[in-house]
């Protein structure tokens, strides 16, 4: 039962002929191989910008989800957003997975990957990774299955459970489970987890494919104290090797990890700055914080 194919080391968008990275590239980011900076999944981020989104704007039915919205985030930044309900949080998360597509506008996955251009699939392999607010683990799994399927590209689970794992792989395994803080629960049930392990171990399971960037929609929401103060300690110690966008509602938390804020409101930016920044900023106030 063993031979199933490793995921191939070459993200496979690369090979599709309707996305053409170089064709896609904009004339003024034509490399000519000078101060070029290579990142995981061969990302180009030369100008220190993993994220580049510009004049965004999604329309519902003529009403406008997003508005004109600019945004950059950098590699390696711990960027949390936050702004009223309705204010496009979500939206601005569909957009970058490409699960809406933007009416207007330019979304740049480092300097040459264009994401109007790319499937959800290509996106995803890319190096962008969402965590929803629900968890959604294999509950029948271990954990150490369900991180061993996350792995996998290809996703049916007898193929997955039946191919061999090689020592750099199970060595990864381990790393994420000790990131996670689940190693003595490696080979227990997923279904049987508390509410915030099961959100870590999706976090490893993100944490498996490498990503350059993840997406975090209200990640603790529903934690223990506890739990909430470990998701602080894990944002933080991802950051670096990591971009991370975080979508929250907890000013606590938000408080906890955050260098920088940005506040949406009506499909726009609305301020942007350090936390303290932004709760002094009588704009935010009038339609976030309240007074
Ligand atoms: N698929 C959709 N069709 C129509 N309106 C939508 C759709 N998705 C979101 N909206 C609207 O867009 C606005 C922004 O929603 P959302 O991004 O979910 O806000 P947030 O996450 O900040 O609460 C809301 O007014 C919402 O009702
Ligand atoms: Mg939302």
């Amino acid at each position: 039962m063993r031979g199933v194919p490793l995921p191939a080391a070459r993200p496979e968008f690369m090979l599709e002929p309707a996305f053409d990275p170089n064709r896609d590239a904009g004339s003024s980011r034509d490399a000519i191989g000078l101060g070029q900076r290579v990142i995981g999944k061969g990302l180009d981020v030369r100008h220190g910008t993993l994220l580049t989104l510009e004049d965004i704007s999604v329309s519902f039915d003529g009403f406008k989800a997003l508005n004109a919205l600019n945004l950059y985030i950098g590699v390696g930044e711990l960027r949390c957003i936050i702004g009223p309900n309705g204010a496009g949080k979500t939206t601005l998360m569909d957009v970058i997975t490409g699960k809406t597509r933007p009416t207007e506008g330019k979304a740049w996955f480092g300097e040459t990957l264009n994401l109007t251009q790319m499937s959800e699939v290509q996106i995803a392999q890319a190096g962008i990774g969402r965590k929803f607010q629900k968890p959604t683990v294999f509950e029948a799994l271990s954990v150490f299955e369900n991180l061993e399927l996350a792995q996998k590209t290809d996703k049916s689970v007898w193929a997955c459970l039946c191919a061999r794992l090689s020592g750099e792989q199970k060595d990864r395994i381990d790393e994420v489970l000790e990131t996670i803080r689940l190693v003595s629960s490696t080979h227990r049930q997923a279904g049987l987890l508390s509410h915030g392990q099961k959100q870590f171990l999706e976090i490893g399971m993100l944490l498996m494919q490498d990503p350059q960037l993840l997406l975090l929609d209200e990640p603790v929401a529903g934690m223990t104290d506890a739990e909430t103060e470990f998701t602080a300690e894990l944002f933080k110690s991802l950051a670096g090797k990591h971009s991370l966008m975080v979508v929250e509602h907890d000013m606590g938390f938000v408080g906890s990890i955050a260098d920088h804020v940005t506040v949406l409101h009506q499909g726009s930016v609305l301020a942007e700055g350090s936390l303290e920044q932004v709760q002094g900023d009588d704009r935010v106030i009038e339609v976030y914080l309240g007074r």
